[in-house]
């Protein structure tokens, strides 16, 4: 099926990640209303690239892809089988303009896109925080460590870039504005 009939018919695009994926979409991956806003907030018109940070198993591109097919939009994400998932789907549904990358966000140059999305990637390194699974090692200062490289690095970028943040603490997540 196309991401076209499937959103045509109003069917969720949850439907086409597997069942193990399905049950993280609640609380860890972005609601379709949420990505709907957030592209037409991130992409007016132009050709421009948007970076996901933490972009999981792929939903904010794939359906931003589809809502902004003129702009491209990169996910990076640090856990590899997230990125296969992503990679496979954004194949079966033909995507061209959705690419992904298996890498952790402080190895990218930020200035290499036009614009962000954020979804409070970096909670699960808080303790009582749910978590995707136990394939990587989770602290406190991590926490802290990503949420100010992020702020640091975003301070740096021109004015007129757009950053969605979606879900985050605004004592905890420093917000940068254009
Ligand atoms: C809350 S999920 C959001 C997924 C997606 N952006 C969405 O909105 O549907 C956050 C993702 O960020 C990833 N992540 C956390 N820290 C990261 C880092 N330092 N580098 C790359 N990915 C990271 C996690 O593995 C997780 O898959």
């Amino acid at each position: 099926m196309t991401l076209n009939a499937i959103f045509q018919r109003n069917i969720s695009i949850n439907r086409l990640f597997p069942p193990g994926l399905q049950k993280l979409d609640e609380l860890h991956w972005s609601p379709i209303d949420v990505i709907r806003q957030a592209s037409d907030f991130l992409v007016q018109g132009e050709a421009v690239n948007v970076l996901d940070i933490g972009s999981g198993c792929g939903k904010f591109c794939l359906a931003a892809g589809y809502y902004q097919p003129g702009a491209h939009f990169y996910g990076v994400e640090q856990r590899e089988w997230l990125v296969n998932e992503a990679v496979k789907l954004s194949d079966r549904l033909g995507l061209n303009n959705v690419h992904f990358m298996h890498k952790n966000f402080t190895q990218l140059d930020l200035r290499q896109y036009d614009h962000f999305y954020f979804f409070n990637s970096f909670f699960e390194n808080l303790s009582q925080e749910d978590k995707i699974d136990d394939t990587i090692d989770y602290c406190d200062n991590l926490y802290t460590y990503y949420t100010y490289y992020l702020f640091k690095e975003l301070e740096q970028l021109p004015a007129g870039t757009r950053i969605v943040t979606y879900c985050s603490w605004g004592k905890k997540f420093l917000r940068a504005t254009a």
